[in-house]
Parts: C-alpha cells; sequence; structure tokens
C-alpha cells in the first residue's frame, strides 16, 4: 500500500511538473520611442501570463503568447500612452517571477535635441565577457543599445545560443535598456533573429529581416543586414535579405530601401544619421564582391548626410576613422567595437587579450550634450590588469 501511495505521488508529481511552464528568456525592452514601448519574453508555456505594471500608466498583460518553436511561447505587451523623455518605475511578473522597482526612460519627441546617451556593443558570443560588459554598460545608464551583430556564437537556427551567449548575461541589463540589434553571420537565415526583434513600428516599408530604421530625439538610426552568404552558400556572392521577398535580394534592393528611409520627411528633419551593420568594409575575410557593394553605396550615404557607421564582426576595436573604400575618403565615420575572443582562455577574464590587435570593446555615444550639436565617442576597452572595462584615453568629438 506504503508502495502505491510513493507510486501514485510520482506520477502526480510527473504530471504536474510536466504542465509546470518556465521563463525561458525573461522580459527584455524593445522598440522604445517617445510614447511607447514593448515588453517581450519567451515561455515555456501558455500560461505564463505576461503582467507588466508600469507606475502611473497602468496595468498591461499578454495572454495570447506565439509559438515560435516547440514548446517556446514569445509574448509581448505594448505600452502605449507614455510622454516623451520620461522615467517610468515598472514591475512585472512572469510564470512564478515577480521583479519590482525596475525603470526605463522613453525618447525625446523626434528632432528635439535632447541629449540622447546609447552604448555600441557587439559579438556577444562569450558568455564570461558578455556579462562583464553587459554589467559595465548598465553602469553608463545609456538610452539604448545599438548591437552591431552575432548575438549568438554557433548557429542561430539553435536555440540554446540565445539564451547562452545572449539573453542570460545580458538579461539584467535588458530589463532597463532597450536593445536595437543588427543581424551579423552567425544569425543565420535569420529566423529567430527577426521572431525577436521585428522591425521597429517606425520603420520604413522596407523593414524586416535586420533591414529597419528608428529616430531617437534628433538622431535617425538604420540597420542594414549585409551579409554575404545564406545558410550553406558560403561566402561566395553578397546576399542581403528583405522581409518582402523572404529570401535573396540585392544591391538594388538595398538602395532603394536607403533612398526610401532618406525621402521620409521626419529623416531629412533629423540632426544626426547613423549606420550600423556587422561587417566593416574594410574586413580582411570578406569577398570582392562586398568592396563593389561598398563602392556602390557609399555615394548613397554621403548623399543622404550619414555621420557614423558602427561595425562588428573582427572581434578587434578600431577606433574613429573616416571609411575610406578603394581609396575614397566617405567624410563618414566608422568605429568598430568587440568583444567575442577565442581560446582556451575564454573562461579566464584576466587572460582576456589586451592586444589592440584583438581587444574587447564597447562605446558610448553621447549626442547634444550640454543643448550643443556635437557627438562624443567614447570607446571602453578591456583593461585585464583591472579586469574591467575602461574608458580609453581617446574620445572622439564632432560636430553638426
Ligand atoms: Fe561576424
Amino acid at each position: 500500500m506504503k508502495n502505491m501511495f510513493v507510486f501514485l505521488t510520482g506520477i502526480l508529481f510527473c504530471i504536474c511538473s510536466g504542465l509546470e511552464s518556465k521563463a525561458l528568456v525573461e522580459p527584455y525592452l524593445y522598440d522604445m520611442s517617445d510614447t511607447g514601448v514593448q515588453f517581450r519574453a519567451v515561455g515555456s508555456g501558455t500560461k505564463d501570463l505576461l503582467k507588466v505594471k508600469v507606475e502611473g500608466n497602468g496595468e498591461y498583460t499578454c495572454e495570447n503568447p506565439v509559438e515560435i518553436q516547440p514548446k517556446k511561447y514569445l509574448y509581448s505587451a505594448e505600452i502605449k500612452g507614455l510622454s516623451p523623455s520620461t522615467a517610468y518605475t515598472y514591475s512585472f511578473s512572469f510564470g512564478k517571477k515577480e521583479i519590482s522597482g525596475l525603470s526605463f526612460r522613453t525618447a525625446p519627441g523626434t528632432a528635439e535635441p535632447k541629449e540622447v546617451k546609447f552604448a555600441v556593443w557587439g559579438d556577444t558570443q562569450t558568455i564570461v565577457m558578455d556579462i562583464k560588459a553587459a554589467d559595465s554598460i548598465a553602469a553608463l545608464k545609456p538610452d539604448f543599445l545599438l548591437h552591431v551583430g552575432d548575438l549568438v556564437r554557433g548557429d542561430g537556427r539553435n536555440w540554446k545560443e540565445w539564451t547562452d551567449y545572449f539573453f542570460d548575461p545580458a538579461r539584467a541589463l535588458l530589463m532597463s535598456v532597450p536593445v536595437f540589434p543588427v543581424p551579423g553571420n552567425h544569425e543565420q537565415g535569420v529566423e529567430l533573429f527577426s521572431q525577436f526583434f521585428p522591425a521597429p513600428k517606425s520603420s520604413s516599408k522596407h523593414a524586416g529581416n535586420g533591414y529597419y530604421s528608428f529616430d531617437y530625439g534628433n538622431a535617425h538610426f538604420v540597420s542594414v543586414h549585409l551579409w554575404y552568404g545564406a545558410p550553406g552558400a558560403g561566402d561566395k556572392s553578397p546576399v542581403l535579405y528583405n522581409a518582402n521577398k523572404n529570401g535573396r535580394d540585392d544591391v538594388a534592393e538595398l538602395k532603394a530601401m536607403l533612398a526610401g528611409d532618406a525621402a521620409s520627411p521626419v529623416t531629412k528633419a533629423q540632426t544626426w544619421k547613423f549606420l550600423y551593420l556587422h561587417v566593416p568594409p574594410d574586413a580582411k575575410n570578406g569577398p570582392e564582391s562586398m568592396k563593389q557593394v561598398w563602392k556602390e553605396i557609399l555615394p548613397l550615404l554621403k548623399a543622404y548626410g550619414f555621420d557614423m557607421a558602427f561595425f562588428g564582426h573582427k572581434h578587434i576595436f578600431s577606433d574613429t576613422r573616416e571609411l575610406v573604400v578603394d581609396g575614397e575618403d566617405s567624410g563618414i565615420k566608422g568605429m568598430t567595437v568587440g568583444l567575442y575572443w577565442s581560446g582556451k582562455e575564454d573562461w579566464d577574464l584576466k587572460k582576456a587579450p589586451s592586444d589592440p590587435s584583438c581587444v574587447p570593446s564597447f562605446a558610448l555615444v553621447t549626442l547634444n550634450k550640454s543643448g550643443k550639436k556635437e557627438a562624443v565617442v567614447q570607446p571602453y576597452i578591456w583593461d585585464r590588469e583591472h579586469v574591467e572595462f575602461a574608458p580609453s584615453v581617446k574620445e572622439t568629438v564632432f560636430f553638426r
């Protein structure tokens, strides 16, 4: 009889455990604007119920998650009616988890020359370094993040890569700072990327799968997914992705996207224009055809008044420099940041590279400081001796 009781209790426990869902990706902020923001999260079941309470704005519940992979459900709650340039305190509950005392800040209104701080990071492919970088960025309290691609280490079609290399190490940061990422070569196929990061609502009609744009105060940002080689295609030819075709695209499409975006009255009125993409024009491992792509789009970037471009991919810090393509100086500044380093020493931060040829780094960009039309670009590079990111001595200041 006793054995039967133990057996039945075990069965009941198994059934209950099977039904219990849990947070696979904890809530993260996305698509911050001057009047709204999205909370997104992934749970293992449909009964997690993402509830968000924003002080002074009400309570939001997402009860209809979308199954994005077997037994993985994406929840999203869209918060509207917020005031520009305002700090909000919020709390959330998701599954059994409840966290309060969190906060976020909305963007200034479009064209407003208010101070804006954003961090640029990328190549988050090493867990210990990702945690260190995320904590360091959080301490600087940026308004938002640009991620220049390679959020995962191996293959972006593999779910575990996303939690191991991005969402888990950055979970605390992503609860207070919204991220705007562009896909890198490791987000192969970009299906999961697009589930996590659909084009922001303010994007142009060409948006999707890594092409999008958004405005933050008086700055305009364009994300371009420019990678050579679809999954399995290797590095043979330039391949651009576009949601409208759900597949291969070409340089003409990219030009059309940039032209359409630049023609918007809102874009034209903006003081600053920034581009961010994964592969810089001086990447050593790019094919010749990539250079051709750059030769074709660089005149457009000049014509549309871009100020600066941010890159990743090289895992090397390259300070702010003029973009030179095929001997032609574009007059547009570029900076490459990177975190990942390879080798057995991944686990030991004291052995992380301090060699400038491969130093983990991110950058903090401040616009409109004290109301001036200036941009201050401050790189943070890895200080192996003190086991922390420290501002490199050189900051770049430029005016508009
Ligand atoms: Fe890369």
